[in-house]
């Protein structure tokens, strides 16, 4: 059932999720399908409705800061930093791990990944649960994640308790995941916050999306993937078919062809705005019937390499 965030019903929403089912909610990001982290049964829930494999651990997410030590068996400046400029914000830091987190949150790492969301649903939701609440993307596994409760209802509405509705996600990009675990930090997942802003504060990080070794599902060559298959382009020569094809312009650009459905994510080119609208035009693009979809190149500079990550895993072949 979806239903307005108001009071009440984030009232209802924290009993739900201290009694063990599930409600998708709203951050800055995307929204979330959230469960009690402590609660193994109900984070399995989770994997399940999702068809998310076991091996791709959760974030938790956290109202309050004291959460954040009883989560974590060890702390460094480096986090206290972060944690102080961006918190609440989009960026997740993985860190090492206490007793209390199930394996199953972690998918058996030594590690955790936390955040606290700058949304005042997600923080008011957590308060009311009176427990750290893990949420990945409430999407199927792989799929468009979700900027609007519209999304969440279209795609998982039959199998969840509640979901909270106030609108659409100021970011629209999932939050930037920061391994903090060695001694050179690693971003595993560029997200909404900037890398250079990360940079600012704690000097020169590592981008580590691939690896042999999948750290971050965020890393797998295919995810954030429509049904429809997914083009890159720079020219608009490289269009073929546009009669049948969807476009998804980063701006407003002179097209001298007639597609079947064009979206822009910005008219000005602004990358706040369009990482914003990027997963609500996928979800159009993909619901408009057509048969293939052109994206346009964005610059790799701030929120652009998040847009540029989601769009490429969004048009890997499987
Ligand atoms: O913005 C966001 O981060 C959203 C909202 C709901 O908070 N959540 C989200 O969750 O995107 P999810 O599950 O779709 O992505 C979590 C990412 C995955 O790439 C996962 O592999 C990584 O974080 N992750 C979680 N725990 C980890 C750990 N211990 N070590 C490395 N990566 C981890
Ligand atoms: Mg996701």
């Amino acid at each position: 059932m979806k239903v307005k965030a108001s009071p009440e019903n984030i009232k209802l929403a924290g009993k739900i999720i201290k009694e063990g089912g599930l409600v998708a909610f709203p951050t800055e990001t995307v929204y979330g399908l959230g469960a009690n982290a402590l609660n193994p049964i109900a984070v399995a829930k989770i994997f399940e409705v999702k068809n998310r494999p076991s091996f791709d651990p959760l974030i938790v997410h956290i109202s309050r800061i004291e959460w954040l030590e009883k989560l974590t068996s060890q702390i460094d400046e480096r986090a206290f930093k972060l944690i102080e400029k961006f918190w609440p914000g989009p960026l997740t830091l993985v860190l090492f791990k206490s007793q209390i987190v199930p394996d199953i949150v972690t998918a058996g790492l030594k590690t955790v990944a936390i955040r606290m969301p700058a949304h005042p649903v997600a923080l008011e939701l957590i308060e009311n649960a009176q427990t750290p609440i893990s949420a990945p993307s409430a999407n199927p596994f792989g799929y468009i994640s979700p900027t609007t409760a519209d999304h969440v209802e279209k795609m998982l509405g039959d199998k969840i308790d509640l979901i909270l509705d106030a609108g659409k996600c100021p970011i629209g990009v999932e939050s930037t995941v920061l391994s903090l675990i060695d001694e050179e930090p690693k971003i595993l997942r560029p997200g909404g916050l900037p890398v250079e802003e990360i940079e600012k504060i704690i000097g020169k990080v590592k981008i580590q999306t691939k690896s042999e070794k999948i750290l971050s599902p965020g890393q797998l060559q295919r995810h954030y993937s429509p049904k429809t298959p997914v083009k890159i382009f720079k020219s608009i020569d490289e269009i073929k078919n546009p009669e049948n094809s969807g476009i998804l312009l980063f701006k407003k650009i002179n097209l001298n062809i007639k597609a079947k459905r064009v979206e822009i994510l910005s008219e000005n080119g602004d990358l706040l705005e369009a990482s914003a609208n990027l997963f609500s035009a996928l979800h159009r693009l993909d619901d408009s019937g057509v048969d293939v979809i052109y994206a346009q190149e964005v610059p790799e500079t701030g929120l652009g390499l998040a847009i540029m990550d989601r769009l490429r895993k969004a048009s890997a072949q499987e």
